[in-house]
């Protein structure tokens, strides 16, 4: 298989994704294109480390450890300051480079280590969950919770090269596995039509998880975010489209505590929500809607929401981030490929949608 090469270009640095089975082996040669600094540091989690840790070492000869705890729990400042740490004790200097190795977890926070020590260092992702390879790799957000919400501390900082390999999924559990191919099926509804029936189609290769069926599916998902990232890398305007499903997804997570759903599976709740209400509007066909349903049903059954009130999505809902002068702007789909934004989403209109979707009344 030929790796497959995709070019994010953005006003603060052009950069390429390299996606192949065995593109970890060839970590030198990648990163050496790059020109970055030859003194490495790799952020990874001690599973993932345990896991693809002797491959990475391998490949990047020399490259220093620093492993890091990878829940959702350990995403903030604290953990920071042991990478922080880590990399004073090491002597770090400029000219160094952070390797992140795991999921979107450690990618967000060791690239915000990368974007804070010393002012920045060179960054490169090696994402091991699907998550992270078709979607938090890419586009330089990064950052950390704190105690009174998700992502609130931050900045964008755009690596220098993300080197994806599709072989390290093998071992990725099948609830973490889906929960990125929800985030797959958001790009096929906001952009492309082809990518949504494609995975419909090869579902089975896809659960097999060959790498020849993955790649190219993992390189469209990349090719959408980083068109997307270059026309609006601070998410002022297109880039907010990505945010298909986040409303009552954020929403569910919050309510949850962040402890019930993967982020990939409220999403999908989210997406569902979105076409409900687009589909009462007549603003998609509701064929398109069911398609939707149909996909997101045909990867396997999701956590129930039966015991999630209405009332307390709408409460959740009403502090999200993409409230914007006391208007919820919500992406709503029209086709499966095309979307569009709204804010006159009225309580009534999404209090029908949430039903539907089977939240309690
Ligand atoms: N920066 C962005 O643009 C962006 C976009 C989307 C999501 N995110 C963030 O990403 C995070 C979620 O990322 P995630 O879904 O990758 O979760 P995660 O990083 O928590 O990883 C999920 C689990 O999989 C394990 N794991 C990782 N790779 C593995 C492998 N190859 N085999 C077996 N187990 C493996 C991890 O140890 C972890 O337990 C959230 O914090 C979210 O906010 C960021
Ligand atoms: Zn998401």
């Amino acid at each position: 298989m030929e790796p497959i090469r995709v070019d994010v270009t953005t006003a603060s640095r052009a950069y390429p994704i390299t996606i192949a089975e065995g593109a970890i082996d060839r970590a030198a040669g990648l990163l050496g294109d790059s020109r970055i600094p030859e003194r490495r540091f790799i952020v990874s989690s001690p599973l993932v480390w345990r896991l693809h840790g002797a491959r990475l070492s391998r490949a990047l000869p020399g490259a220093e450890p620093i492993l890091i705890p990878d829940g959702e729990r350990f995403k903030q400042l604290q953990t920071v300051s042991r990478v922080y740490e880590a990399l004073l004790r090491a002597n770090a200097d400029r000219a160094s480079t952070i390797v992140t190795f795991g999921g979107g977890v450690i990618g967000d926070i060791a690239g915000f280590a990368a974007a804070t020590y010393l002012r920045g260092v060179a960054l490169v992702h090696v994402p091991t969950t699907l998550l992270a390879q078709v979607d938090s790799a890419i586009g330089g957000k990064v950052g950390v919770n704190h105690a009174l919400g998700k992502n609130l501390i931050g900045s964008f900082y755009q690596p220098h090269a993300v080197v994806i390999d599709p072989s390290v999924l093998a071992t990725l559990p099948r609830r973490e596995f889906r929960a990125g191919l929800y985030e797959v099926i958001k790009y096929g509804v906001t952009s492309s039509a082809t990518l949504f029936d494609r995975i419909a189609r090869e579902r089975t290769a896809i659960f097999a998880k060959q790498s020849d069926v993955l790649a190219p599916i993992i390189a469209e998902s990349c090719r959408i975010k980083a068109a997307v990232v270059a026309a609006d890398e601070r998410e002022a305007g297109p880039r907010r489209m990505l945010n298909f499903g986040h409303t009552a997804g954020h929403a569910m997570e919050v309510v949850t505590r962040y402890r019930r759903f993967r982020h990939g599976e409220a999403v999908a709740y989210g997406m569902l929500v979105a076409a409900e209400l687009a589909a009462a509007r007549g603003a998609v066909a509701d064929r398109d809607r069911k398609a939707l349903a149909e996909l997101i049903a045909g990867l396997g059954p999701l956590p129930s929401v039966a015991d999630l009130t209405v009332e307390q999505m709408l409460d959740a809902m009403k502090h999200d981030k993409k409230m914007v002068a006391g208007r919820l702007h919500v992406v709503l789909p029209t086709a499966v490929g095309a979307t569009t934004i709204v804010d006159d989403v009225t309580e009534q209109e999404m209090r029908a949608a949430l039903e539907n979707v089977g939240f309690k009344r």
